[in-house]
């Protein structure tokens, strides 16, 4: 057993090298982890037989990295005991508001690990059962792909949906480039046949995610994109952001999607209706028309003849799904930079924070202008072998002492952490005192 260790501790570093070395030496510099759209130069090199990966390589890692210790049951943030406590300043404490909120990035066909992350950061149980410490668990997209655990993963993701709704909490799922990739009928360069077979056959996994179970529910419970308000005072979820609503607290909520909301995307606002319209329309073309032949080796189906130029533009390099800007633009620290862009596409749509998935860094979530980006995937299946990791979010509001006029004053708090198997990074903690009523 030492020596099958140590032949693989030798020999991981070449492997590594020869990785690096295959993909920087390919024309257009692309690492293989990243999915190209079907537009681009990447991509049509992807399906001339370009690029590939080795996924048994992959999967052995995964068996080093993948047995984080475990750790008893207990959600990150302030124990929950003290969440509605009276220790913060004042005394009205008893009405301090507190909300929970956990998302998690690509999960790509690993319900082991899928299960591990939301373990750790206090969404579910030991027994996979919702435990109500959190008032909304999020996933960006890409359940889809690279491993075999779709069914498994789906089905466990309405089941859950079921369970927090009892409970009182919430589920958010949202479609990735991968979903969309699949209905469409590319990128079965993905899917392995070991996957196929969960579903029988290739025209029976057709079947499943257009007028299937997993199909009904991308179309009924998934969206492209969400306005989570922190505070109800802002509407419930994927309530559009009103320009024209005055609030001391309007911006106080998270936005999420796979890709990213690019600034030069034309059809942000109304937010989040605008691109779950489009979105909607868009899939159902896709799931009413005859399934195609795979591709490859069949040609590229690409989106219905009928779909719209929005339609289109969604789909699109710069559009919600395939967006990587926010992750890989390299302009944080310039003025009129990334962190300006932020700002104005935030102030846009009325949220303080854009979270997003699809550009894994295998290593940690990515907080970027301090913490108004955060890309939370990190590789999270097998497939990739990257670190198990989990997003918290914590935001209170809790009543102090009017002013002297009278005004009601609040303080607002928003904790974002990081949380890992073997630790917990916080990544911002912003309070802010708040005049005016809510
Ligand atoms: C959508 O979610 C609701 C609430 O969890 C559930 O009752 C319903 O069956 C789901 N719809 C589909 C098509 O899965």
């Amino acid at each position: 057993m030492a020596r099958l260790w140590l032949t693989f501790g030798i020999l991981t570093p070449f492997f590594a090298l020869f990785i690096v070395q295959q993909t920087s030496l390919a024309e257009n510099y692309w690492p293989w982890f990243l999915a190209t759209h079907p537009d681009s130069s990447q991509a049509s090199r992807q399906r001339s037989g370009g690029v590939g990966h080795g996924p048994s390589l992959i999967q052995e890692q995964e068996q080093e990295l993948g047995q984080g210790n475990q750790k008893p049951l207990q959600a990150p943030g302030p124990p929950v005991a003290d969440r509605h406590a009276s220790n913060v300043e004042g005394n009205l404490p008893e009405t301090a508001f507190v909300r929970r909120i956990v998302a998690v990035g690509d999960l790509h066909g690993d319900f082991g690990n899928a299960r591990k992350v939301l373990e750790m950061s206090g969404v579910i149980g030991a027994e996979g059962e919702w435990t109500g410490l959190v008032d909304f668990f999020v996933q960006t997209g890409d359940i889809i792909d690279r491993g075999d655990d779709t069914v498994e993963l789906f089905s466990y993701m309405d089941k859950l949906r079921d369970q927090a709704l009892a409970a009182g909490g919430m589920v958010l799922s949202h479609l990735g480039n991968h979903e969309w990739m699949n209905v469409i009928g590319e990128c079965w360069r993905y899917v392995y046949p070991s996957e196929i077979k969960t579903f029988g056959s290739v025209e029976a996994r057709g079947r499943m995610i257009t007028s299937g179970q997993i199909g009904k529910s991308w179309a009924t419970n998934y969206t492209t994109t969400s306005r989570l308000p922190l505070h109800p005072s802002l509407g419930p979820p994927n309530a559009d952001y009103d320009p024209s609503f005055s609030s001391p607290i309007s911006h106080s909520a998270l936005s999420f999607v796979h890709g990213g909301l690019a600034p030069t995307y034309p059809d942000l606002t109304p937010y989040p209706s605008k691109i779950n319209e489009i979105a909607s329309s868009l899939l159902r073309k896709l799931q009413t028309r005859k399934f195609p032949l795979v591709h490859p080796p069949n040609p590229y189906p690409g989106l219905p003849k009928t779909a719209t130029k929005e339609e289109n533009r969604l789909y699109g390099g710069d559009g919600p799904l395939w967006y990587r800007g926010w992750a890989l633009d390299e302009d944080e620290g310039v003025k009129g930079g990334l962190c300006d862009r932020a700002d104005a596409v935030m102030e846009k749509i009325g949220v303080r924070r854009l979270i997003v998935g699809h550009t894994p860094d295998f290593e940690k979530i990515v907080s970027r202008c301090g913490g108004k980006i955060i890309i939370i995937d990190t590789g999270i299946s097998h497939a990739y072998g990257g670190v198990l990791s989990a997003l918290s979010i914590t935001y209170s509001l809790t009543p102090l002492p009017p002013t002297e006029g009278g005004e009601a004053r609040w303080k607002e708090r928003e904790t974002v952490v990081a949380v890992y198997p073997d630790r917990q990074d916080i990544l911002a903690d912003d309070a802010r005192e708040i005049t005016g009523e809510l």
